[in-house]
């Protein structure tokens, strides 16, 4: 049985989705979180949105810095990046606590993670919440990492290789299973 309501409740009906972290460095403060709420918006110049809501810690962080970057990590790191989710920047250094490692950004005054399999650098260009709950952070992508032995020429995802994280709510993971590929390329 199908049912509908009136517009769109809390919830997550859209689910799965993957997980990026994302770090910022504001002065000495450095800071991850974990969020499903981000997409890529254009190739030409590459554009990367975030959604965070005013809430977290790591709202003000990113208006601040002006600078952030989207990392992406194995779901061997699954339990890190829940605990990643489960603190607030606003009590602990996330990166100390849970000895998190790091490597300099190469375009921007920030960080990318040493597990990432992919990661950006992004410049923050644009910034506005709609009167939503959530400010929607866009990212002029200055820089490119990428685990070269986990994608094909063409970059796509060995998925045989590299298990991407995704999450369906209420502290819930899963990966994917590379049985389940149909390739329907040339
Ligand atoms: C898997 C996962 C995805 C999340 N996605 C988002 C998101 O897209 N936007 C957001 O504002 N918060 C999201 N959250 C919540 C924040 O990650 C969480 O509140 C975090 O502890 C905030 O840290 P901060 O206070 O240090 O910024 C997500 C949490 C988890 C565990």
């Amino acid at each position: 049985m199908k049912k509908v309501i009136q517009g769109l409740p809390k919830s997550y009906f859209n689910y799965p989705m993957p997980v990026a972290v994302v770090g910022i460095k504001r002065e000495d403060t450095r800071n991850l979180i974990p969020l499903v709420w981000h997409v890529q918006l254009s190739f030409d110049p590459p554009l990367y949105g975030i959604s965070i809501s005013p809430k977290r810690f790591s709202h003000d962080l990113v208006m601040e810095a002006g600078e952030f970057s989207v990392n992406f990590l194995p779901f061997e790191k699954v339990e890190l990046i829940n605990k990643i989710g489960s603190l607030s920047g606003r009590e602990v250094d996330k990166i100390k606590e849970l000895g998190v490692e790091i490597e300099e950004a190469t375009a921007i005054d920030g960080f990318v993670l040493k597990d990432a399999y992919a990661a950006f650098e992004c410049e923050l260009i644009e910034h506005t919440a709609f009167d939503g709950d959530h400010t929607f952070f866009v990212g002029l992508v200055v820089a490119t990492h990428y685990e070269t032995n986990f994608y094909d020429e063409k970059t796509i995802i060995k998925v045989d290789r590299v298990k991407p994280t995704l999450y369906i709510g209420k502290y819930r993971y899963l990966t994917v299973d590379p049985e389940s590929l149909k390739d329907f390329g040339k």
